[in-house]
């Protein structure tokens, strides 16, 4: 891929943005007893919340601090998504409500932000029917923000900044305040470039870049430092990273990453056609790299992944799978699957069904397809009736629910480190954590062990989740 793929921001850009950061900042001061507030609402997958970790960082800069209360803030942003019809139906629904708090708070500053937007017609619909929006930008605008909230303060006018560049930017090291100091994201790449025939991802978030190495080794070594357990690398294929650039795979990316000693890390999202035998090699060898991967498969049938543009079949799929577990037999394996893609038959929709039950997946995000204007599947024949897809989708549900529930109650009587991410939301009194195959875990123990690893003994299984104790050393 060409370098031009890569416009990594100017430093010049950064000093600019940082400049507007600082004015909004002596506004901010100017403006005496009043602590200006953010909230931001994200929807959609984890590189969206970590675009709203950004956006955060940026808010932090400019002198705002976070509220829960989203009728308190000054300025909200909704972080939007289009992957599929009902995010964005949720979205103008929550839009909508919004307006209420315009009229107590004539100041409040009202952000459109994410894929959505990268999306004309969404971006038109909102600019038309919702006036009380104030600013609206689009996923390769982001670096913008504080340049758009300055001149929404000062200039009393709604901002537009949709400049669509699918080849996007890269932002160098840019602020960030984390959602969790326990478990942290780092975008490895971004932009797609695989066009399934359904997805509206590479339209939205331009082709891929690879950000570079030394960029995400230093930001990994400075959250070790600040007391990460966990990392998540991201990117919508990161079996991709270092195609556009010369030097390293994503294979000798995890290796060196595994040297860092942060002692968890996952990444996500793996694409079956590019994950190579030396990543499960690097996995299986290191001390660091989580025993878990997020495989999408889709679909079992290979008529329908060819019509899906995914380029593989089920035996290759297959093949990886028996590799991984061969090399790991404690790995976790998790998935997406897509159900009513046009002309899915039902014996096609059956070949999902053996495949979910051949796998035996930890658990699986399913999806009824969802056509997206734009896309090649949008327009295919034999588009498949909502009660069909609904019929589908609630047995592939349950058949996978049996399956979660079988590989759950195997693990009952082990005892697993768990890393402890909190007060269980369920259970009063209990703590959760996560196994190092992904499953989420309540057990019972102090509060001192938010954020440590705990041994802890599998006593119960349930669909969801499961329960234990933890062991003394
Ligand atoms: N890059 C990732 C994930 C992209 S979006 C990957 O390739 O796997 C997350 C999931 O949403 C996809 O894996 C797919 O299962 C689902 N999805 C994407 N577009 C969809 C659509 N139009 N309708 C229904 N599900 C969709
Ligand atoms: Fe969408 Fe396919 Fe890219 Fe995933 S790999 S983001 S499903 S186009
Ligand atoms: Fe949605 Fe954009 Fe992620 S469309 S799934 S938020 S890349």
């Amino acid at each position: 891929m060409a370098d031009r793929s890569r416009i990594v921001i100017s430093d010049e850009e950064i000093a600019l943005q940082d400049d507007y950061a600082r004015r909004v900042l002596e506004i901010q001061d100017s403006r005496m007893g009043h602590t200006r507030t953010y909230f931001i609402r994200t929807y959609g997958c984890q590189m969206n919340e970590h675009d709203s970790e950004q956006l955060a960082g940026y808010l932090v800069d400019m002198g705002y601090s976070a509220t829960d209360d989203i009728s308190k803030a000054d300025l909200i942003v909704f972080n939007t998504c289009c992957v599929r019809d009902g995010a964005e139906q949720k979205v103008y629904g929550h839009l909508g409500v919004l307006k209420r708090y315009m009229a107590q708070n004539p100041n409040l500053i009202i952000c459109v932000c994410g894929c959505m937007m990268q999306q004309e017609e969404a971006a038109k619909t909102v600019r038309a029917r919702y006036p009380h929006v104030r600013v609206i930008f689009g996923t390769h605008n982001l670096y913008k923000f504080p340049q758009l909230v300055y001149e929404s303060i000062t200039g009393n006018r709604r901002i537009f900044e949709l400049e669509d560049n699918p080849e996007g930017h890269i932002a160098k090291s840019p602020p960030v305040v984390r959602e969790s100091g326990i478990v942290a994201y780092t975008t490895i790449m971004y932009g797609c470039n695989n066009f399934c025939s359904y997805c509206i991802v590479p339209y939205v978030r331009g082709r891929e870049r690879s950000r570079d190495i030394e960029d995400i080794m230093r930001e990994l070594y400075s959250l070790k430092e600040s007391g990460a357990k966990e990392v998540m690398l991201l990117g919508q294929n990161v079996n991709s990273y270092g195609k556009d650039i010369q030097g390293a795979s994503f294979a000798d990316l995890i290796k060196k990453v595994d040297e860092v000693g942060i002692d968890r890390v996952r990444f996500m999202t793996s694409h079956p056609k590019d994950l190579s035998d030396e990543v499960l090699d690097v996995m299986a060898g290191s001390k660091h790299i989580a025993h878990h991967l997020h495989l999408p498969v889709q679909s079992g049938s290979n008529r329908v992944l060819e019509a899906m543009n995914r380029h593989y079949t089920v035996d290759k799929y297959l093949g990886i799978i028996e590799r991984a577990k061969k090399l790991m037999p404690d790995i976790g394996i998790t998935t997406d699957i897509i159900v009513g893609f046009p002309g899915e038959t039902e014996k096609e929709y059956e070949e999902t069904l053996d495949l979910i039950r051949t796998v035996g997946y930890d658990s699986a995000f399913t999806f009824k397809y969802s056509p997206r204007k734009g896309t090649p599947a949008a327009s295919m024949p034999d588009q498949i009736s909502e009660e069909e897809k609904t019929r589908r989708i609630t047995k592939l549900i349950k058949v996978q629910d049996e399956i979660t529930f079988r590989i759950h109650e195997s693990l009952v009587g082990t005892t697993q480190k768990v890393l402890t991410l909190g007060k269980s939301k369920h259970d009063e009194g209990a703590l959760s954590g996560k196994l190092e195959r992904g499953i989420t875990i309540n057990f019972d123990g102090s509060d001192a062990l938010i954020g440590e690893f705990a041994d802890v003994k599998i006593t119960k299984a349930k669909h969801n989740t499961l329960y234990g104790a933890v062991i003394d050393n």
